[in-house]
């Protein structure tokens, strides 16, 4: 059984990549490929209590040690649990968001370095790196208001505020950007970026002609 291709979403805040992820996924079943969707933080139902934890804004008071160490955890299981059985059974699995967000919102954002997380990637998760990384840059600004108006309708309809990292200010996104941006030039092989303020469609246009490219190599 050839090994299943792992493609990783990236971005801010409100960059479209739940939209995208939900459309590639049916194009891709639509093909006859076993497809796995899941996201980090969460995932598995371990990760989901990470996840609750993690994102609720009443924990505001969550050391960035304490952040970091739950993200490599929910991570770790995510790749006991999901993962690697759906690789090795050959499927593609596709994640919203991984390492890469790690190291931008922590490595960047709460200036943690990218030293301290690729140690920790390598030791949590036997540095298993995606096959293809789709990293969604629309504009920063754009990206911003759309993030915060997502979380403020989910509290206006009585749902959880899932709002800890939306609450931070601009300066904290800037330098999530910039690191996504350094680890994109890093390792061009592997992260693809669709930057602009591009339409759904548009998006979705280019990232299966990313994919496929992919998908053919692989089989080659
Ligand atoms: P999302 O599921 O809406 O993308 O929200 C997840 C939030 O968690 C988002 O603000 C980014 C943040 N995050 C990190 O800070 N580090 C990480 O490693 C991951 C996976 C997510």
């Amino acid at each position: 059984m050839p090994r299943g291709l792992f493609i990783t979403f990236e971005g801010l805040d409100g960059s479209g990549k739940t939209t995208q992820i939900r459309k590639l996924a049916a194009w891709l079943e639509r093909r006859g490929h076993a497809t796995v969707v899941t996201r980090q933080p969460g995932g598995t139902s371990t990760g989901d209590r990470i996840r609750e934890i993690l994102l609720d804004a009443r924990n505001a008071h969550l050391a960035s040690m304490t952040e970091m160490a739950l993200m490599f955890a929910d991570r770790a299981q995510a790749i006991a649990e999901v993962i690697e059985p759906a690789l090795a059974a050959g499927k593609i699995v596709l994640c919203d968001r991984y390492t890469d967000s790690s190291e931008a919102y922590q490595g960047g954002g709460r200036q943690l370095g990218s030293e301290t997380i690729l140690a920790l990637h390598r030791l949590v998760c036997g540095n298993l790196q995606p096959d293809l990384t789709l990293l969604l840059l629309p504009g920063f600004d754009a990206s911003l208001a759309r993030a915060r108006r997502r979380n403020s309708r989910t509290e206006a309809r009585g749902g959880k505020n899932e709002g800890r990292f939306e609450a931070e200010q601009d300066a904290f996104f800037r330098r999530v950007w910039e690191k996504y941006r350094e680890i994109a030039e890093r390792e061009p092989q592997r992260v693809v970026r669709i930057e602009g303020d591009l339409g759904i469609d548009e998006v979705y246009e280019q990232i299966v002609e990313i994919v496929s490219e992919r998908i053919v190599t692989a089989s080659a």
